[in-house]
């Protein structure tokens, strides 16, 4: 039997081959530790790392320096809100975030919540976006950190980062965004959007899993939550992995060169799949705007629908009937709930750079047979 048609980009991405070349010399010659100063096996480590976090700040425009390497964005989300609100002024102790955030951005800020800061969670449009005067509105005095992602996981909108950010700046909170779903997939310019901090992740973009990033602004501290031998600026200690680095590095180049184009080959994917349906007279309805999103997702619902029954039955197509964490763990989406979803089904579908239209046709031919074959006796 063949592999599944893989469209679940959103959950992770394949390893790039040249990725992957780049970073086989760190699992044999060059085994260094880049914090080993004394030997031209530190160096050589050194060196890897150090161009890797060049790369990877160039892909969103920043200096190298403002770039920390964490185990993924989940870490990096962690670090962004533990950390700045350890060292929040005592008159600003909220949280003000979006209830369509990540998991590992939400938990953290109930965790806070949980350990005595205030925290706001703004609800959203039917179309998924933030308003940005109900956004405004929630900008008390007491708000130290705002947290906002750039492009959901679940549903691919894009929000208005840079819009928010200017008004957090204003009101003198801080903007953490969570952009690991953004970056290598649409242009990320971290001047541009006005952040002060930035989580990404590798496995997202073609990288290696097991490693992300936090851009911190100049100048914006943040209490460590991992102690020890002070690596990463002294925020996040720990011996870092060369050849992950150098496969993340090297995956932020690779995305530089190509992002534009395979966003302009996804819409054409994504539109080729909405007309099918239309054309087919399926009941569905498209999940978040249609306008301000990232192609290469496709969310749709379909009323009345046996999401399980809908998936086992698309024989041979990948893909995810929520964010891949929620249904591991069974739940309903709570980011279809905040923006109105109907009952019954919802399919998740990703694109990547392997997708070919003969993909999109099959995937489409095989999505619309098994609805009839739930909606036709
Ligand atoms: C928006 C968003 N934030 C954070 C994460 C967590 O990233 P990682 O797997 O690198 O910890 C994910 C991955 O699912 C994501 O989509």
């Amino acid at each position: 039997m063949p592999p599944p048609l893989y469209l679940d980009y959103q959950a992770t991405t394949p390893l790039d081959p040249d990725v992957m070349a780049a970073m086989m010399p760190y699992l044999s010659t060059q085994f260094g530790n880049p914090h080993s100063t004394e030997h031209r096996y530190g160096w050589e480590a050194k060196a890897a790392v150090d161009v890797a976090r060049r790369k990877v700040a160039g892909l969103m425009a920043a200096p190298a320096d403002t770039i920390t390497f964490t185990s993924g964005a989940t870490e990096a989300n962690n670090l962004a809100l533990r950390g700045t609100m350890a060292l929040a002024a005592q008159t600003r102790r909220r949280i003000v975030t979006v209830a369509t955030e990540h998991s590992c951005v939400l938990e953290t800020a109930r965790d806070l919540q949980a350990e005595g800061y205030a925290l706001t969670v703004l609800p959203v449009q039917p179309d998924g976006l933030l308003s940005v005067d109900v956004f405004q509105a929630a900008l008390a005095e007491d708000v130290a950190l705002v947290s906002v992602m750039l492009v959901n996981n679940e549903i691919g909108i894009i929000q208005p980062v840079a819009a928010l950010a200017a008004l957090a700046r204003a009101s003198g909170a801080l903007f953490h965004c969570d952009a690991a779903q953004g970056l290598g997939k649409i242009s990320v310019d971290v001047q541009t959007l006005g952040v002060d901090l930035m989580s990404i992740s590798a496995h997202k973009l073609y990288g290696p899993k097991g490693i992300g990033a936090l851009y911190v602004r100049d100048g914006v501290r943040l209490k460590p939550q991992i102690t020890g031998g002070g690596q990463e600026h002294g925020v996040r200690s720990g011996t870092l992995a060369p050849m992950l680095c150098a496969g993340f590095g090297k995956a932020a180049e690779l995305a530089a060169g190509s992002f534009e184009n395979e966003h302009h080959r996804y819409r054409m994917f994504w539109q080729h799949i909405v007309e099918a349906l239309g054309v087919a007279c399926i009941k569905h309805r498209i999940n978040g705007s249609v306008t301000n999103r990232y192609f290469g997702n496709l969310n749709i619902s379909f009323p009345g629908l046996d999401g399980n029954r809908l998936l086992a039955d698309l024989r041979g197509v990948a893909v995810s009937s929520a964010a891949a964490c929620a249904s591991a763990e069974g739940k309903a989406s709570y980011v279809l709930a905040a923006i109105g979803a109907p009952d019954g089904a919802s399919l998740r579908i990703g694109f990547g750079r392997p997708t070919t239209y003969a993909d999109i046709e099959l995937a489409t031919g095989r999505l619309i047979a098994a609805v009839q074959r739930q909606t036709q006796p």
